[in-house]
Order: structure tokens, then sequence, then C-alpha cells
């Protein structure tokens, strides 16, 4: 996610839009207006990259050899950086978004792509979908979402994990008692080691500085259900 000024977003302005959304508790309701303020043009979203997060193209490198056939899935796609590369690995790839517009925007820019890109909701997906991916992927979305919807986006995003399969969680962090009226909310490591408080086995886990200006601490976490 990059600093909001950077594509012109008036930081005090988006947070006070999301603070307004959370406080009558509408946790998701703001996210189009982000995709649809950016009229098309993918390059115009404040947060997104415009590449595959190094560490997942890392992830994929060692480990998607054997992905022939292997279902994954991009939670909260944004303009699909992310999906492309797992697909460019192998796997079939869903991706979703609550917001129609990054999904519009997605289809746009991937003319030939192999992803298929849906517009749904983590906390109301598709049936079909429960315990049914190999590889899960979450990146920055339980940050964006507030109070007791963090451990529910956590929780269904593990329920779509099948017996075996991985997870992978790219996200801001910060030290337990900071930065806690921030938005986004970085997650604290008790935060993320609820994901291993589930069941899952911690497979790898990175703290790390990004290469913004400044520095944005982040966790890279790669957990699997055995
Ligand atoms: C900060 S953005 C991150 C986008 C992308 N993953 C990235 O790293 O660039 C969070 C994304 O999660 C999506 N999102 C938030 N809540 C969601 C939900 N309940 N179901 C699906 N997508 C959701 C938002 O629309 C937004 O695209």
């Amino acid at each position: 996610m990059q600093w909001l000024q950077t594509k012109g977003f008036d930081a005090e302005k988006y947070k006070a839009m999301v603070r307004s959304h959370q406080e009558r508790d509408d946790p998701t309701g703001w996210f189009d207006a982000i995709y649809s303020s950016a009229e098309g043009d993918h390059n115009a979203v404040f947060w997104a990259d415009l590449a595959p997060n190094p560490y997942l193209v890392e992830w994929l490198e060692k480990h998607a050899v054997s992905s022939a056939g292997k279902k994954a899935i991009a939670i909260g796609c944004g303009v699909g950086d992310d999906a492309e590369v797992m697909a460019k690995y192998g796997y079939e790839v869903t991706a979703f978004d609550i917001a129609p517009s990054a999904i519009s925007l997605c289809r746009n820019r991937y003319k030939e792509t192999d992803v298929s890109y849906l517009v749904a909701d983590l906390f109301d997906y598709p049936e079909e979908w429960s315990r049914s991916f190999d590889l899960v992927y979450e990146c920055n979305t339980i940050q964006v979402l507030p109070g007791k919807y963090r451990k529910q986006a956590r929780d269904a995003m593990i329920s779509l994990m099948a017996e075996n399969a991985e997870i992978l969680v790219s996200c801001r962090s910060r030290n337990s008692g900071e930065q806690e009226d921030m938005i986004p909310l970085p997650l604290d490591k008790t935060e993320i080691d609820g994901f291993v408080r589930t069941g899952l086995i911690e497979k790898s886990f990175a703290a790390y500085d990004d290469d913004q200006d400044p520095q944005v601490p982040h966790f890279w976490a790669w957990y699997r259900r055995e």
C-alpha cells in the first residue's frame, strides 16, 4: 500500500470517510468509492503497488512447482497484480473483491487473463468455496477492517482452505499497544498469531520494513492446515 499523497489522495479526507463508515458499523461500504474515483484507470488507485508482492513471487518461485491443477484464491484482490502472478505460476485462480469497481478495473486491465475475477464478500462468499482452495492469499484486507470484523475476516479466510492447504498473509505491522487509532490499522504479533491459535501450522514468518520512504513495517507469514 503506497502512501496516500503519492497519487494525489487527501489523507485526512480518506481517513474521515473510513471513520464515518466504521462508526455506523458499515466497515466495507467505502471500498468501492476508492476504485470508482480512479475513473477506470488502475494507475490512479492510491494503494495499488501495480506490481506483485515480492514475497509472494519468492514463495511461488520456491513452492509452486506442484501447482498444476491446484486452486488459489486472492482475497480483496484490488487491481489484480498478485492474482495474475499466481496464475502465471500455474494455479487456477479465483480473485474477488467486494468493490465492483475493482473487479471492473481488473477485467479491463487483463483482457486475456486466466484468472476468474468476481465481485464477492469475504463475509458471505459462495458456499462452494468453503474448504476448497489449495492456496489462499491475503494481502492488506484485515488491516482495513475494524474491531470484530478482523477476527471474522481471519476465520473466513481460513474457512476457504482445503485439507493441507496453505495461506499466505501479507500486512502492515505494529508493536502491540502502539498506533491503535491508525487507519489502516496494522496487525500486531498477537493478532497475526491468531492464525496459529486456530490450529494452523506456521511454516515461516518474517517481520521486515518495506522500501517506501519512510519505510513501513510489515509481516509476511505462511501457514498450513495439516
Ligand atoms: C487495502 S486493499 C488491498 C488490495 C490488494 N489486496 C492489495 O494488496 O493491493 C483491501 C481490499 O480488500 C477489499 N475488501 C475489503 N473487505 C472485503 C470483503 N469483506 N470481501 C471482499 N473484499 C474486501 C477492498 O475492496 C480492497 O480492495
